[in-house]
C-alpha cells in the first residue's frame, strides 16, 4: 500500500468529535511558524461532495452502492485534483483530513459489503497518520441531538457496527505501516486535543520544522 507523507486523517463513528478537534488544530497551528497546515474533509464541498451531503440529509434517495460511488468520486478529486490532497502535501505542507477512505471502508462496507467498498478504493494511497476517535455510540449520538436535521447513518445500530469495524480496519492500516493511534474521544475537548497534538507531533514534518503551540 502506497502511503502519503505528510498526511493525517480523523476517523470515527458519527458525533465522535473530529469536525471539532479539526478546528482546534486549525487554532493551535496558527501560532505556529511552520508547517503550513491545510484542514480539509470529506464529503467535501465540491459538487460531487453536496450532491452526497444531499443524500445523507435525506433530501435526495439514493442506492447505497451509488453513493458508495459518489464517495469514491468526490474522493478522487479531493486527492487528485488541483491544489488537492497530493499536490499540497507532495510540497511539503502538513494535510489534515476530517474522513477519508477508512470512512469507505467501514460506512460503505457495512452498507454494500467489504467488496465494493475495497474496489471502489483500492486506488487511494493511505495516509500517514490515521487518529482513530473512539467513544462509545450512545454517547456520541447524544452529542448529536442538538443538531437540526439527522442523517442517513445517525442511529444506534448502525453506530455499533461502525464502531466494531473501524477496529478490524485499524489493524490493516498498522500492517501497512500506517501510524495509527487510538484516541479516547470521551475525554473534553480540551483533553482530545492535546492527544491530538501529542501524535501529530509524532509526524516527520512536524519534527522537522520547530513548532511554538
Ligand atoms: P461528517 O459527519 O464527518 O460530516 O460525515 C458525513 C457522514 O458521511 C458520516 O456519517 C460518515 C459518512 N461517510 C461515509 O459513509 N463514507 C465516506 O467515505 C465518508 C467520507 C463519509
Amino acid at each position: 500500500m502506497d502511503i502519503i507523507s505528510n498526511f493525517a486523517v480523523f476517523e470515527g463513528g458519527d458525533g465522535s468529535g473530529t469536525t471539532t478537534q479539526l478546528s482546534l488544530l486549525k487554532e493551535r497551528l496558527k501560532n505556529s511558524i511552520k508547517p503550513v497546515f491545510f484542514s480539509t474533509f470529506e464529503p467535501t464541498d465540491g459538487q460531487i461532495g453536496t450532491l452526497i451531503r444531499a443524500a445523507l440529509k435525506k433530501e435526495i434517495s439514493l442506492k447505497p452502492e451509488t453513493l458508495a460511488m459518489l464517495f469514491a468520486a468526490d474522493r478522487n478529486e479531493h486527492l487528485y485534483g488541483q491544489d488537492g490532497v497530493l499536490e499540497r502535501s507532495g510540497r511539503g505542507e502538513l494535510v489534515v483530513s476530517d474522513r477519508y477512505v477508512p470512512s469507505s471502508l467501514v460506512y460503505q462496507g457495512i452498507e454494500c459489503g467489504d467488496e465494493l467498498a475495497a474496489s471502489l478504493n483500492s486506488r487511494f494511497p493511505a495516509p500517514e497518520t490515521l487518529l482513530f476517535f473512539d467513544i462509545e455510540p450512545e454517547i456520541a449520538l447524544k452529542r448529536l441531538k442538538g443538531r437540526p436535521s439527522s442523517e442517513i447513518y445517525e442511529y444506534r445500530d448502525f453506530q455499533e457496527k461502525v464502531r466494531e469495524k473501524y477496529k478490524t480496519f485499524l489493524g490493516m492500516y498498522r500492517d501497512a505501516g500506517v501510524r495509527v493511534a487510538v484516541i479516547d474521544a470521551s475525554k473534553t475537548a480540551e483533553e482530545v486535543a492535546d492527544l491530538v497534538w501529542s501524535e501529530l507531533s509524532l509526524m516527520p514534518i512536524m519534527k522537522k520544522s520547530e513548532n511554538t503551540p
